[in-house]
């Protein structure tokens, strides 16, 4: 095993951050990715100069990523494909109500989303790759589909019932990427399947494949509580990036990613009177009377009759509370990692995006730190230039929308490593544990 080639693609393959931990930090090289958007199509070519790029809906070109493989590895199997199809989650509820209307006879009402699993397990068992590895949202452990034979199925279920036949044997856990040194907190459902025969010895199937702890297919956490590292917090991340400000600073000279969008002066007021960790809806009076309000409700001071600090808005000539969930309008904990790096990273009013100190969301530099691509150990920089999307300013070489979308949807390239240098670290113990057995005494 020591010495043969070992080669990846990716599906759904995004911008290609998780490649980056494959290629990047592990140093297996990514030779084939499939991609709907153009513009992260782009971004693959750009950063992968060596790998094809199939772009389209996974759909229309999974035989020819197919072709590519057998062509390129001579019908060898890759040694890993890579998996993050976008799904959209389900509660039971949604579960329940697809499945009484499949046995009803009835084409349910489903997201068409939640079904690209499917093309992705053909791709699977086409090439039969040595190990395939499925990043998801951990709601997918409760996501019914339609499958293949009409049937109403959970996800894992269906995954597992193809490739259990094919000699595989499958282990899903819920990381948390935080306990992996990523200095953010993003849980994960990640599904690792394997089909060499010495692993399959000593990891056999199972029937439920969804595990409460960590599986041995799986990497243990190497920070965070039980560990000897702490949690790499927003500070060790970003604390020493020069300030900015969303009203009068919003960018960096020195660095043209160290930018954060403007704000209108409503959100810089509530924000600034927002503490560190806290949420603009829990804002008292600011003003020197310190009342207290007595209820979530009030906009404006009963004492002074000025506006509180909380986001409120205009409607039929009426002042009233903006709805929405206490997660947004927060600042993020300067001691914590950072909250969950999201499309929105750059959204005040979206699930805790503020800055823990300064008025302001993140910037991209400080994203693009927290999700690990941009890292020492890379040795290189990921190139974002010259690839539009949505509003471009010219004076800029890159999207910002564009950036933060990416990321938003990405698998850090170092829990990426993390995962992948652990399946080499099994191979390697498992052939060193045969070659011991086997040497005669
Ligand atoms: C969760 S993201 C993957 C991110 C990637 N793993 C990374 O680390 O950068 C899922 C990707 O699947 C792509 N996608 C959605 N529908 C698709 C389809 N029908 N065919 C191919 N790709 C699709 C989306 O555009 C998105 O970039």
């Amino acid at each position: 095993m020591e010495n043969k080639i070992r080669l990846a693609g990716s599906l759904f393959s995004g911008g290609g951050l998780g490649d980056v931990g494959i290629e990047w930090g592990s140093k297996i090289p990514v030779i084939a990715a499939c991609e709907l958007l153009p513009s992260r199509a782009s971004l693959i070519r750009k950063n992968f100069p060596g790998a094809q790029v199939f772009e389209g809906d996974i759909w229309q070109v999974k035989e020819a990523y197919i072709q590519y493989f057998r062509k390129v590895l001579k019908g060898q199997s890759p040694w890993l494909l890579t998996l993050s199809p976008p799904c959209q989650g389900m509660s039971s509820n949604g579960a329940g109500r697809i499945s009484s209307a499949i046995r009803a006879g009835n084409r349910p009402l489903e997201d068409e989303r939640n079904r690209l699993i499917l093309p992705g397990i053909e791709v699977l068992e086409a090439l039969q790759p040595e190990w395939f590895l499925l990043e998801n949202v951990r709601r997918m452990e409760n996501t019914v589909i339609r499958n293949e034979r009409n049937q109403p199925e959970n996800i894992l279920t269906c995954l597992a019932r193809r490739m259990h036949p094919l000699g595989y044997t499958l282990r899903s856990c819920i990381l948390d990427f935080r306990d992996y040194g990523v200095p953010h907190h993003r849980e994960r459902l990640i599904t690792i399947g394997c089909r060499i025969p010495q692993v399959v010895a000593h990891f056999p199937k199972v029937t439920d494949v969804l595990c409460s702890g960590i599986s041995p297919l799986h990497p243990r956490p190497t920070h965070g509580e039980g560990t000897k590292q702490a949690w790499v917090t927003l500070r060790r991340a970003i604390g020493k990036l020069p300030s900015l400000d969303s009203k009068t600073n919003c960018k960096d000279v020195n660095d043209p990613y160290h930018c954060v969008p403007k704000w209108n002066d409503n959100q810089y007021f509530w924000m600034k009177n927002t503490p560190e960790g806290q949420t603009a809806f829990d804002n008292t009076c600011c003003a020197d009377c310190g009342t207290m309000k007595t209820n979530q409700e009030e906009v404006i001071c009963r004492a002074c009759r000025r506006p509180l600090p909380v986001p409120q808005m205009k409607k039929s000539g009426k002042v009233r509370l903006i709805k929405g969930f206490r997660s947004s309008y927060r600042r993020m904990w300067w001691d914590r990692p950072a909250g969950t790096l999201t499309m929105n990273s750059g959204v005040i009013s979206s699930d805790l995006k503020g800055h823990p100190e300064q008025n302001r969301v993140l910037s991209l530099r400080e994203i693009l730190r927290l999700s690990t691509l941009d890292h020492d150990q890379w040795k290189r920089n990921y190139d974002f230039t010259g690839i539009p999307l949505g509003k471009w300013d010219d004076s800029q070489s890159f999207s910002a929308r564009l950036v933060r979308e990416v990321i938003g949807e990405s698998i850090p390239p170092l829990a990426m490593k993390c995962m992948v240098d652990h399946l080499l670290q099994l191979e390697k113990s498992i052939e060193y544990k045969a070659k011991k057995t086997a040497r005669p005494r």
